[in-house]
């Protein structure tokens, strides 16, 4: 019998309409739609956090994200780089001790423009440079011109890429 793997996918947006939750919704979908039934999907949401990392909820969370066999990161761009709120948990949660060696991850910023491109390159520092994780290919950056006004349908562009990077991450899980 194949191993249980699970992808932990992390939406650190505070927004109610958000593009990087967008996008982590559709890597969702894919995962459901495709993987096999050793492979489980828990989305977590920072958003249902209050601001102390101390609470039983913050710790839970904490503790799913460290303990995933890949991960998914939704995260907003703020003045050109990670939001504050992303930072705070992703602070509290990368922890080289906890994140297991080579865990795959995909980088998605949320952002208003699409010349936001360097902006995660903190965020891909600290995993590389603190963990062992794996980080599969550049961050995915959810603009404004791939989304639609509402914020309920991302462009082809992103779907495709999203679904390449998922493919390759279920791959890598040996699916
Ligand atoms: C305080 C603040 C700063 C922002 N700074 C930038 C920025 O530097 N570059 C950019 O492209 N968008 C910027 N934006 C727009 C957000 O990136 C955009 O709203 C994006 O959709 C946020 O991601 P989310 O929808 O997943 O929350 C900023 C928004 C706010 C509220």
């Amino acid at each position: 019998m194949k191993k249980q793997k699970k992808i932990v996918i992390t939406s650190t947006s505070m927004s109610e309409s958000s593009r990087s939750r967008l996008a982590l919704s559709y890597c969702e979908q894919i995962i459901m739609e495709f993987a096999s039934d050793n492979i489980t999907c828990d989305f977590i949401d920072v958003r249902d956090i209050s601001t102390s990392y101390t609470s039983k909820k913050a710790k839970g969370y904490i503790k799913k994200f460290q303990k995933a066999d890949a991960i998914i990161i939704g995260i907003p761009i703020h003045n050109w780089g990670a939001s504050a709120q992303a930072i705070d948990f992703l602070s509290n949660a990368i922890d080289s001790e906890q994140i297991k060696a080579f865990t795959p991850c995909v980088l998605i910023g949320g952002a208003g423009s699409d010349k936001a491109l360097l902006a995660l390159d903190g965020v891909v520092r600290s995993l590389l440079t603190e963990t062992n994780a794996m980080i599969l290919g550049k961050p995915i950056i959810v603009s404004a011109s791939d989304t639609n006004q509402d914020k309920t349908e991302i462009s082809n562009n992103v779907a495709e890429r999203l679904e390449k990077v998922v493919e390759k991450m279920l791959e890598l899980l040996g699916d």
